[in-house]
């Protein structure tokens, strides 16, 4: 009976045994940086103080494949809109979001999935928690390209980059461990998990 339960950093999931003749792409494991998901979506409700939606497309995503990494960026064209501890936040451009000294935290359960060739695992409650020691972020053409308010907005968000990630957290960690899981379920469906934690 296998039954697992993992509780591990991504790297360390990633690296835990591959044998050495693995190759990235012959266990199906697409080049972990950058990443460039399709959309990265963080919206928080109008219940928070952080009541906004920040849509980043054409992103690519830096860094996120070390268990702590100096640096995770999150660049792409972002779309955002709402409220910010009272501020109204509004724009559409070139995003730099940069998460500094992040620790990543992957959790997850594998339940054995039975197949003709053997026992695969199946990935379940997957979180990715990621903890930044401060966050920049850079949003250009905030406000239709009002240079001088978009500068202030900039500012503004990073004097109050902790308060924000507070409540984006949850969003944040979503957002990232969504790509995260699609990474390494891709490699776990390719061989029965035996091929990967062999003794
Ligand atoms: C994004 O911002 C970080 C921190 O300011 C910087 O180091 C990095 O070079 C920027 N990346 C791009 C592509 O602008």
């Amino acid at each position: 009976m296998l039954s697992l339960a993992f509780k591990c950093l991504l790297i360390g999931l990633l690296c835990l045994s591959p044998k050495a003749e693995f190759r990235e792409n012959s266990i199906n494991l697409v080049p972990m940086d950058p990443l460039s998901p399709k959309k990265i979506q963080l919206s928080q409700g109008d219940d928070s103080p952080v009541n906004i939606d920040i849509t980043v497309t054409n992103s690519k995503i830096h860094g996120l494949r070390n268990a702590v990494a100096t640096k995770v960026n999150l660049i792409g064209d972002y779309v955002i809109k709402g409220k910010v501890l009272i501020l109204p936040i509004q724009g559409e451009g070139k995003s730099n979001i940069t998460f500094v000294d992040v620790t990543i935290n992957v959790d997850f359960t594998g339940t054995p999935v039975e197949k003709d060739d053997g026992a695969y695992m199946k990935l379940e409650n997957f979180h990715l928690h990621v903890e930044p020691k401060f966050i920049i972020y850079k949003f250009d053409n905030l406000f239709n390209g009002d240079k001088a308010l978009g500068d202030n907005m900039n500012k503004f968000l990073n004097e109050n980059w902790k308060e924000i990630h507070n409540e984006l957290r949850d969003s944040v960690d979503v957002a990232l461990g969504s790509v995260a899981n699609d990474v390494i379920h891709r490699v776990f469906t390719k061989y029965p998990y035996a091929k990967y934690f062999s003794e």
